[in-house]
Parts: structure tokens; C-alpha cells; sequence
């Protein structure tokens, strides 16, 4: 039986890569904090809050009980807000420091122990934001480029692991994250989540030794803007 373990199982990309995975045949844990409606003999529904250090600990023993070892880690909750700068506060900075980037390290620091050598692949839900600024994303592009140095020099310390990364570079997709945002922008110009899954699909399935190390995507007519 092959695990997966995913993170921000509730909604958007999350919930779409779980229904994908339970239809492969994976066995599938997912943290989040709201839980989802999924109804699978294989997927199991963990509460998690990635930026409470106690609550990871609790859903690492929780997963202990189902399976000692993961082969598939995805790293995927976040949260992104768009504002001003001068409508940045220290809570609205720090939360999406404390979601996208310290809890996505408190996550890989408790996956440690499940890891398998030579075996374990971690698919990081990174974003186009890593790379480029965009206006009125400050808070949020710090934790994404925040969040894509602390796992290459993650990557580099577990060398000797033999793992398999994959960050993905996504561009804007068309989930409920957007909704949230009061932004101007067309879902149009974005990916839809079937687009996504498509890049997804050939990410897990990939040859073992393939190492897609840069793989940005974005809608064919280019950046939002
Ligand atoms: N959509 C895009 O355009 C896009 C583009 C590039 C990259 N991404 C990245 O893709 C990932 C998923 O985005 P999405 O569009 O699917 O967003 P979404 O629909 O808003 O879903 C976000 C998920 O993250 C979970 N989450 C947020 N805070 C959490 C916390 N403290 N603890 C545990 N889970 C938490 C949410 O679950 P609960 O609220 O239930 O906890 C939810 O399941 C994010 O990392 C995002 O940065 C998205």
C-alpha cells in the first residue's frame, strides 16, 4: 500500500489532488483544519494547523497509528491575502509567515521519521510567486520565497536521503483562494484546476529518477497583471 501524505486537504488544489490520489489507488492522510466531505475507505481526515507546532506533533502521531513510512508528500497548505503596504500589519505578515513558511518547516521537520530512502517523494506547492514580486503581494511573496529557501537547503541536507523534490512554480489557478481575495483579476487568465491536475499527474507519475527541479507553469497569455 502506497501513502500520501497532503497538506490543505479542504479545498482548491489540495482537495482536487486528494480526489486524484484515492482514485490512483493511494492511501491517503490529509491535514487541514476544517476537514473535508471526502468519503473514501483510503482516506484518512486529520485536523491539522500547520502553524501550531503541538498540533503537527499531534497529527505525526496520529499518522504513526496508520503507517510508519510516506511515500508521497505534498506540501500544499497556504494562505495568501492581497493588501497595500500600508495596509500590512504585523498579524496579516506574520500569518502567512507562520502558514506558508515556518509550518510548511514544522511539517517537514515531523515528516523525518517516514521518510524512506531512496523512495520518498516531497511535491512542494511553491508558486510563480517564489520567483517574481507582484503588487500587493508583499506578505505573501516573502513566505513563498521564504518557503523555497528553506526547502532547497532542506533538499541539500538530506542529500544523503536520496529523496525525490519536486517544487512546483504554478502559476494562478482558479480556486476558492481567489475568491477570497477581492481581486481584479479574470479567472479567465488563470488555470483552471483540471490544468493543474494535468501538470500534477505527470509530476507523481514521472520515472523515479526524474528530476524536474524548475517546473514553472502559467496560463498561455502570461502573467496576470
Ligand atoms: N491558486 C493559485 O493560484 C495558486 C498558485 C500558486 C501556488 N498556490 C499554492 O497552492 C496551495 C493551495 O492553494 P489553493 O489555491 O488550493 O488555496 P485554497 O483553496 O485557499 O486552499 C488552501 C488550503 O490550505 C489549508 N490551510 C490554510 N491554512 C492552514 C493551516 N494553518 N493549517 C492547515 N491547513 C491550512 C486550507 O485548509 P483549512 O482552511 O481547512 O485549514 C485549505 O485546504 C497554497 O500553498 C498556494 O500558495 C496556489
Amino acid at each position: 500500500m502506497k501513502w500520501a501524505v497532503i497538506t490543505g486537504s479542504s479545498s482548491g488544489l489540495g482537495l482536487a489532488m486528494t480526489s486524484y490520489l484515492l482514485e490512483q489507488g493511494w492511501s491517503v492522510a490529509g491535514g487541514s483544519r476544517s476537514g473535508t466531505d471526502i468519503e473514501d475507505e483510503n482516506f484518512y481526515d486529520l485536523e491539522l494547523d500547520v502553524t501550531d507546532a503541538e498540533a503537527v506533533d499531534e497529527f505525526y502521531r496520529t499518522l504513526k497509528d496508520l503507517t510508519p513510512k510516506v511515500h508521497l508528500f505534498i506540501q500544499n497548505a497556504g494562505v495568501c491575502e492581497m493588501n497595500p503596504v500600508s495596509k500590512i500589519d504585523i498579524e496579516n505578515f506574520g500569518m502567512h509567515l507562520a502558514t506558508n513558511t515556518l509550518g510548511a518547516f514544522f511539517m517537514l521537520q515531523g515528516l523525518k521519521p517516514f521518510l524512506i530512502e531512496g523512495e520518498t517523494h516531497i511535491i512542494s506547492l511553491l508558486s510563480t510567486a517564489s520567483k517574481f514580486g507582484y503588487p500587493e503581494m508583499a506578505a505573501y511573496n516573502a513566505s513563498k520565497f521564504g518557503q523555497r529557501g528553506m526547502l532547497e537547503s532542506i533538499q541539500k541536507e538530506w542529500k544523503n536521503l536520496k529523496l525525490r523534490f519536486t517544487p512546483l512554480y504554478s502559476g494562478a489557478v482558479d480556486t476558492p483562494l481567489w475568491g477570497n481575495l477581492n481581486s481584479e483579476f479574470s479567472n479567465e487568465r488563470m488555470l483552471s484546476v483540471e490544468e493543474f491536475l494535468y501538470v500534477f499527474d505527470f509530476v507523481v507519475n514521472a520515472p523515479k529518477n526524474l528530476r524536474l527541479a524548475d517546473l514553472t507553469f502559467i496560463h498561455r497569455e502570461g502573467f496576470l497583471e
